[in-house]
Order: C-alpha cells, then structure tokens, then sequence
C-alpha cells in the first residue's frame, strides 16, 4: 500500500499490520503523531476528539501523510460518562487502546477547588478507567492487547505548581502497573509512558504567546523553562510528537511483549534514579 512503511522503525518489522487502534485524544498533539504512526505500520486507526470538523480535518491530514490508511473517526467527549460509552458502542473491539486525553496546566495549590480537583480526576483518570474496563476483558478473552496511558514526568517528580495535574498522572501509573497484574499468562501487556515536555501545536503556541508578553523569543522562553522547571534534562529541548509517538508505537508491537506493569521513561532523561 502506497504510503505504508512496514518495518518503519529501523527496518524493523512491528507485526502491526491489520491490527485496529483507538487513541483518545488524537485530533492534534502526541495523539495525531501516535495515530500517524500506528498507520504508518499498517493498523487501522480509529481517531477520537470532541469535535466532527476537526476529526475530518485531523482524517485528511492523516491520510495525506500516509496514503492508503484506514482511518475512522468517533466524536465523543471522553470526560463524560455518555462521551466514554459513545466511543464504546461505536468501536467495541480494539486491539490496542492508548489512553491519552488530559488537561493540564499550573495550578496554585492553595487556590484549587474541590470541583478543580474532581475535573482533573473525572478528565485525567476516570475516562480512561471507563474505556479501560470494557477492553481489558476482551483483550484478555483474545489473549492478546495492548493498553498504554500516556502519563507524563510530572507523576513522579512532584511537580508542586501543578498538582492537580501530577496527580493525575500518577494516578494513571498505579492504574496501569495494577491492570497489568491482571494480565498474567496471556499476550496482554499494559504499560504507561513517561512523557517529558513535548513540542506539539499547543507547546508552542503557548511559547510564542509568552514570548510575545515577555518581549523574549521563543527560545529564550524555552531556555528559561528547562532552567527552572527541567534543570535536570538531559536532552533540553522539549521532545517533537513524532519522538515520543515513537515510543507508543514500539510499546504497541507485539515484539514488546516482555515490557509489561512498566512506567517506560520518554522524558529526556529528567528522572535522575537509575532504577
Ligand atoms: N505536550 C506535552 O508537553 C506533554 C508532556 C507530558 C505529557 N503529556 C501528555 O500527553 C497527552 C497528550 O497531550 P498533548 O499535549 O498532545 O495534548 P493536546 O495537544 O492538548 O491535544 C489534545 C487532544 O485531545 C483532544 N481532546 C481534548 N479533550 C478531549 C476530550 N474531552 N475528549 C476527547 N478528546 C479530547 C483534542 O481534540 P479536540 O480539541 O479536537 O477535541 C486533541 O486532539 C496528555 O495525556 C498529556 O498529559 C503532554
């Protein structure tokens, strides 16, 4: 198929072909990369955000970067109990599902109200619980799956100016390494990943804005990011989508079998312990 690049990742071959993806979240951002990804080895894709217009538009972009994928679109709010089970009824049966919605944003702690904190929990965890608890058992029953939370760095490095938003990250990790443990003997493997910063369309465009209000560019902004924020960042760039998409892609493959219950670091080395 004209487009496709079985075996993309350094020749070698994912054995992803003909299997079916649903990514949350997939309009724009690490999800479109992941999605964009996936299809490059030959799975169909199953795009998901709250919005037809942009779901069409995100399909032909999609389609534009890898010709001939197979590509379907579900407009659902994932954070609300009827979006999740919309997404549900539409596609049932997927072979890997990678829980990736959430808000995020820096929060001061004394000032977050109990709905603030509801929100970030109902939009961060509870969604991806709700898809996670109709898949897992028909993962199982096949004997084969896979199931990635999209967790980010700031679940374990107790990021104290946005709270509400570790938590929920590292909410996301005791749900996966817990889920995973009920995986034992089959091919099913649930893992989450360690996001550090990563320039997508809304990365930078909040850079740019902040660059404009503090008559900076927007390198100097990102300099002073990774100083205060990162000091411990190895790579010092924020990643790209298509870097940390990569990642999503190989965790998918059956070849990742043996990577299971782990909070796969993709964070540019900020996390000093070795272990
Ligand atoms: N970007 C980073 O630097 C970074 C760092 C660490 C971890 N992460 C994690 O990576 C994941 C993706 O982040 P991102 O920065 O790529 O996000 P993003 O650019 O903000 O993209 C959000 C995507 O989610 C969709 N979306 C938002 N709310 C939704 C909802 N309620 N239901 C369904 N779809 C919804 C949006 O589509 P519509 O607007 O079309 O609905 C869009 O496609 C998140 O879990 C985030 O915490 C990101």
């Amino acid at each position: 198929m004209p487009g496709r690049r079985p075996g993309s990742l350094g020749g070698m071959d994912l054995q992803l072909s003909g299997q079916t993806a649903l990514i949350t979240g997939s309009t724009a951002g690490i999800g479109f990369a992941v999605a964009t990804g996936l299809a490059r080895e030959g799975v169909t894709i199953v795009l998901n955000g709250r919005d037809q217009t942009r779901l069409t538009g995100a399909r032909d972009r999609l389609l534009a970067a890898v010709p001939g994928a197979e590509v379907r679109t579900v407009a659902a709010d994932v954070t609300t109990a009827a979006g999740g089970r919309r997404l549900l009824d539409a596609e049932p049966d997927v072979d890997i599902l990678i829980n990736n919605v959430a808000i995020s944003d820096f929060a001061t702690f004394a000032e977050v109200a109990d709905e603030e904190w509801l929100r970030y929990f109902e939009t961060n965890v509870l969604s991806s619980i709700r898809l996670s608890r109709h898949h897992l058992p028909r993962m199982l029953a096949r004997g084969t799956g896979r199931m990635i939370f999209v967790s980010a760095d700031s679940a374990v490095t107790g990021d104290a100016d946005m709270l509400p938003y570790a938590m929920t990250k590292s909410a996301l990790l005791t749900v996966a390494r817990g889920l995973a443990e009920l995986t034992r003997g089959t091919a099913v493997t649930v893992n989450s990943v360690l996001a550090g910063p990563v320039a997508t369309e809304g990365a930078i465009d909040f850079i740019a804005k902040a660059a404009a209000e503090q008559g900076r560019s927007a390198a100097e902004v990102e300099a002073a990011y990774f100083a205060e924020y990162r000091p411990t960042s190895l790579l010092r760039r924020p990643a790209t989508p298509e870097e940390l998409a990569s990642q999503v892609v190989y965790l998918s493959s059956p070849l990742a079998v043996s990577t299971n219950g782990a909070a796969v670091r993709a964070e540019g080395g900020t996390i000093r312990t070795i272990g």
